[in-house]
């Protein structure tokens, strides 16, 4: 059985539903640990409430590279397969991506590459774009920049907030991620360059 590492910094949904995924047998893996870099993150919560092992590395005052070094000893140590960010608000050192080469995805809120970074819905909102979405791809040290794995498209309605819009990509975010760990831990898909060969 894979073993999936969680990495999170609040309210965790994107986690929730994979961990529904994961305890329903449709992704088959298991949480292995479940990391926050804040205390109060509610995705934290979420893990113990689901019997999930949870710990919090708080990451403040702490300088990249020596955080990032705490992260992978933790994950090592839990024998990590696969390391998932959902929602986790850092970037990864290049030294940690050394750690886990190929094996750290990320879901972000817009069809990438529009609108990295964050505020993702906002930015969409702003641009007046009439199509965004998400993006779950692999992690590289820059910033939502990695080959992409899966992409859902979300429409802009004329009376869109940015909470109505959120929560409609939030929607296809829960649905996407899922479909591309199971993508990635059945080992089908090839990288080759930016492009991700294999389908869903
Ligand atoms: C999601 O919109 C995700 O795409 C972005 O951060 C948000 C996390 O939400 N990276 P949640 O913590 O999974 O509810």
């Amino acid at each position: 059985m894979k073993r999936l590492g969680i990495l999170l910094s609040g309210r965790g949904s994107n986690f929730d539903a994979i961990a529904r995924n994961v305890a329903a047998g449709t992704i088959p893996a298991e949480i292995a640990i479940v990391i926050s870099n804040r205390p109060e993150a509610r995705g934290l919560e979420i893990a113990r409430e689901r019997g999930l092992p949870a710990v919090c590395i708080p990451s403040k005052g702490l300088d990249r590279t020596v955080y990032d070094a705490l992260l992978a000893e933790e994950l090592k140590k839990r024998a990590v397969d696969l390391v998932c960010l959902a929602g986790y608000m850092r970037l990864l050192s290049a030294g940690f991506l050394r750690d886990f080469p190929g094996r750290v995805l990320n879901i972000h809120p817009s069809l990438l590459p529009s609108f990295p970074g964050l505020d993702a819905q906002h930015q969409a909102l702003e641009h007046g774009v009439k199509t965004t979405g998400c993006t779950v791809h692999f992690v590289d040290e820059y910033l939502d920049a990695g080959p992409i794995v899966a992409q859902a498209a979300v429409p802009v309605l004329d009376d869109d907030t940015v909470d109505t819009l959120s929560a409609r990509i939030l929607e296809q975010e829960h649905r996407i991620y899922s479909q591309a760990i199971r993508a990635v831990l059945g080992g089908r898909l090839r990288i080759q360059g930016r492009r991700v060969l294999g389908g869903l």
